[in-house]
C-alpha cells in the first residue's frame, strides 16, 4: 500500500528540532535522538545476532517477538540518554518499509502510539534512503549530483542522489543482496554469523587472486546487480559440482578457507565497484555515498575510494561512519529533519510495507 503523507506546513519554529527515530526492519531494534538532522543526542541498538546465529540467518518471527520484547526499553533508553522530555521532542520517524512486514509492524505501531498519546507529528522513513542519507551524516551538502551505493544484507541499490527527499532508484539486484551473498558464503565456510565480518576477518589472510570466481556485469549498460552465480561458484568449489561430493570445507586448511574468503570478497568489491563507477559516469556524478552494512567492509570502502581518486576529475567520497554502516535509528531521525522541514507526515493509518515504494 502507498504511503500516504499529509503535507503540512511546518510547525512553530523552535531554535532545535528534536526528532525520535524508530527502527525495526530486521534484526535490529533500535531508537535514536537526532538534533537537526546532524546532532546525535542518543543511539540505543538492540541486536538480536545471537538469536538467530544458530539458524545462520533471520528467523521472521523470532525477529518479531524480540522487538516487541525491546522496543519499549530501547525507546525509553534513548530519551533517557538524549537528556530530553516529550516536551522537547518535535515528531517521531520510524522507517516503516522496506523490511520484512512482521518486524516493521512493531517500530510503526510503536510509533503511531507514540505521536497519537504524546500528539506529534509522525514521519515515515524509507529504510534504503536513511542508509544513504548516513553518509551525509557529517558532511550533508555534497556536490551534485551525487552516486549512492547501498549496500545490506537484504538490499544492493544505485542511486542518483539529487535531494534527500527522492532519491531516484538507478538499480538493484535481481537476485541475491551483497550482504546475503556474504552471510551464504560464510555459512558455506562454516564461519560465524552475520557472515560479512566473519569473511573480512579470513579473507585478511588470504589471496584474493586464489581463485577466479564470476563476476556478473549483466548488460553492457546494466546498472543492476547480481549475486547468485557467485554463491553457486562457491558452493561448488565446496561441495563438487554434482553437489554429491563430500563437503570439502571439513578438510580445509586454514589458508584454503582464507583463499576462498578473499577471492569471493575480491569479486563481489569488483562488480559494486564497477557498477558504481558505470552510474557515476552515466549521470555525470561528483559525488560518491557509501553506505548500508556491507559499507562496513574495509576493501569495499578501499577499492571505492581508489575508483574516486582515479576518475577525471576526481570524484569526492562520502562513507557512512562505521557505528553507523549497520541497522540504526540515527539514520531515520537524520532523514526525518528533511520530511520535517518539508513538511511530510504520514498519518495513523501508516502501515509497513515490506518493500521499497
Ligand atoms: O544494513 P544492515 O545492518 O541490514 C540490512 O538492512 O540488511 O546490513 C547487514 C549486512 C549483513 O549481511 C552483514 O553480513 C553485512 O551487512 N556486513 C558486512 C560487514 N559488516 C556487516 N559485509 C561485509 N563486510 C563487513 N565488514
Ligand atoms: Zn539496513
Amino acid at each position: 500500500m502507498q504511503t500516504k503523507e499529509i503535507r503540512a506546513t511546518s510547525h512553530e519554529s523552535r531554535a532545535t528540532i528534536n526528532i525520535l527515530g524508530i527502527e525495526t526492519s530486521c534484526d535490529e531494534t533500535a531508537a535514536a535522538v537526532v538534533a537537526d538532522g546532524r546532532i546525535v543526542k542518543s543511539s540505543i541498538i538492540a541486536s538480536q545476532t545471537k538469536l538467530h546465529e544458530k539458524y545462520g540467518g533471520i528467523v521472521p518471527e523470532i525477529a518479531s517477538r524480540a522487538h516487541i520484547e525491546k522496543i519499549y526499553p530501547v525507546i525509553a533508553e534513548a530519551i533517557t540518554q538524549a537528556g530530553v522530555g516529550k516536551d522537547d521532542i518535535d515528531a517521531i520517524a520510524v522507517a516503516n518499509q522496506p523490511g520484512l512486514t512482521v518486524a516493521l509492524i512493531v517500530g510503526v505501531t510503536a510509533a503511531k502510539t507514540l505521536a497519537f498519546v504524546w500528539e506529534k507529528p509522525l514521519i515515515a522513513i524509507n529504510h534504503l534512503h536513511a542508509h544513504l542519507q548516513s553518509a551525509l551524516l557529517e558532511q550533508n551538502s555534497p556536490e551534485l549530483p551525487a552516486v549512492a551505493l547501498i549496500v545490506s544484507g537484504g538490499h544492493t541499490c544505485l542511486y542518483d542522489y539529487h535531494s534527500p527527499l527522492q532519491p531516484i532508484l538507478l538499480g538493484s539486484t535481481i537476485d541475491d543482496a551483497a550482504g546475503e551473498a556474504f552471510d551464504k558464503i560464510a555459512s558455506i565456510l562454516k564461519l560465524s554469523y552475520p557472515g560479512g565480518p566473519a569473511i573480512e576477518r579470513a579473507a585478511k589472510k588470504g589471496s584474493p587472486d586464489a581463485i577466479e570466481f564470476p563476476r556478473s556485469m549483466l548488460g553492457k549498460d546494466s546498472l543492476d546487480f547480481s549475486f547468485s552465480g557467485i554463491k553457486t561458484a562457491v558452493l561448488y568449489y565446496c561441495h563438487g559440482q554434482d553437489m554429491k561430493g563430500e563437503n570439502k570445507v571439513d578438510s580445509m586448511s586454514e589458508q584454503q578457507i582464507a583463499d576462498i574468503a578473499a577471492s569471493f570478497q575480491a569479486a563481489v568489491v569488483d562488480v559494486l565497484v564497477k557498477k558504481t563507477q558505470r552510474a557515476v559516469e552515466k549521470i555525470g556524478a561528483k559525488t560518491v555515498l557509501l553506505g548500508g552494512g556491507v559499507a562496513a567492509n574495509v576493501e569495499l570502502r578501499t577499492r571505492l575510494q581508489q575508483m574516486c581518486d582515479s576518475t577525471t576529475p576526481a570524484k569526492k567520497l562520502l562513507i557512512a561512519p562505521k557505528q553507523y554502516c549497520t541497522d540504526n535509528a540515527v539514520m531515520v531521525a537524520s532523514l526525518a529533519y528533511h520530511k520535517f522541514k518539508a513538511g511530510l507526515f504520514a498519518d495513523l493509518t501508516l502501515e509497513p510495507t515490506a518493500y521499497s515504494e
